[in-house]
């Protein structure tokens, strides 16, 4: 199989990745089946969908027309076998070893042989999510960031036994969805991850032990490093839940340097989890 031969696109999950992952693949062109376990979830990532691709239109970076032919090409599901056709599935469920492995033994099942099995893991082991399946080889990371619509970049992941076919085919599949690549080794956080998470805790170390004002270490990382959000808006805008639990099993795998900040894990506990909720480090409406 390569580029050429991929005509469907499967995403599992519709939430915030799932469904970006599913507009970018729809507007490059690709026919699109997105499947979560519930009908809401579906419709709720068509809405961000439709959101999202409205704020192009607006924009004038998308015709309305491309943009309701995209919304087309976009099939939602409940039925995992609807994916049964696909010739590259994303997975984008909840971080969670168990989970993501039941999807991919089912995939298996369902897809053809030749099918590629990308997964969007932030941190989990490719080899592992792999080791489920008869064909290691198919099975590579595609690392989306979010909000996956205007993010330039996609993390490709080699797991062990990731073949040099699924690797080419998995950079060629993202820069047609107008991305660029970076690779990496199927080592714990990959490249982003490794980096961006003891960033976004030092952060909120600093807040918290009294460096500066929340505002001011955001601003300080955002004026004095150039970079779009300072940590703790950054944690805010990712999710404080999906901070911990990446922070959690980059601790696990390489130490204390990757310790959660106490109160990162205070704030997921009150269940301040950021944007999504309209509370972690600031309040939104
Ligand atoms: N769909 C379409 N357009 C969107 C959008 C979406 N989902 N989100 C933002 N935009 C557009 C806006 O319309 C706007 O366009 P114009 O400038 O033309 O008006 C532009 O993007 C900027 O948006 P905003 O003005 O609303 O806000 P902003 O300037 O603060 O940008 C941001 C928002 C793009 C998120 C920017 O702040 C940013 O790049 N932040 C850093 C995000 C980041 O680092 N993401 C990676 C996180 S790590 C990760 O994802 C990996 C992991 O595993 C945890």
């Amino acid at each position: 199989m390569n580029l050429d031969d991929i005509d469907t696109v499967g995403v599992v999950g519709a939430g915030t990745m799932g469904a970006g992952i599913a507009q970018v693949a729809a507007v490059a062109g690709y026919d699109v089946v997105v499947r979560d376990v519930e009908q809401r979830f579906v419709d709720s990532g068509f809405g961000s969908i439709e959101g999202s691709l409205d704020r192009f239109v607006a924009r004038g970076d998308l015709d309305r027309s491309a943009a309701d032919d995209a919304r087309d090409r976009i099939e939602g599901t409940t039925d995992l076998a609807a994916l049964s056709g696909a010739d590259l599935v994303v997975e984008a469920v909840t971080e969670e070893l168990s989970v993501k492995q039941s999807v991919f033994g089912d995939l298996a099942e369902s897809c053809s042989p030749e099918t590629v099995l990308a997964t969007n893991t932030s941190t989990l082991s490719i080899t592992s999510i792999a080791s489920v399946v008869d064909r290691p080889e198919r099975v590579v990371g595609l690392h989306f960031m979010n909000p996956v619509p205007v993010m330039a970049g996609v993390e490709v992941v080699v797991g062990e036994h990731t073949s040099e076919a699924t690797v080419d085919i998995a950079h060629a599949f993202a820069e047609r969805l107008d991305k660029e690549t970076w690779e990496a080794d199927d080592k714990p956080g990959f490249v982003v991850n490794r980096v961006l998470m003891p960033w976004i805790n030092e952060g909120i170390r600093a807040y918290d032990e009294g460096v500066a004002e929340k505002g001011d270490v955001d601003r300080g990382l955002r004026l004095g490093t150039n970079v779009p959000m300072g940590p703790l808006e950054l944690a805010d805008h990712v999710g404080l839940d999906v901070v911990l639990d990446a922070s959690e099993t980059l601790q696990a795998e390489l130490g204390d340097r990757y310790r959660p900040a106490y109160l990162l894990k205070r704030k997921v506990e009150a269940g301040d989890l950021g944007k999504k909720t309209g509370a972690g480090f600031y309040e939104y409406e």
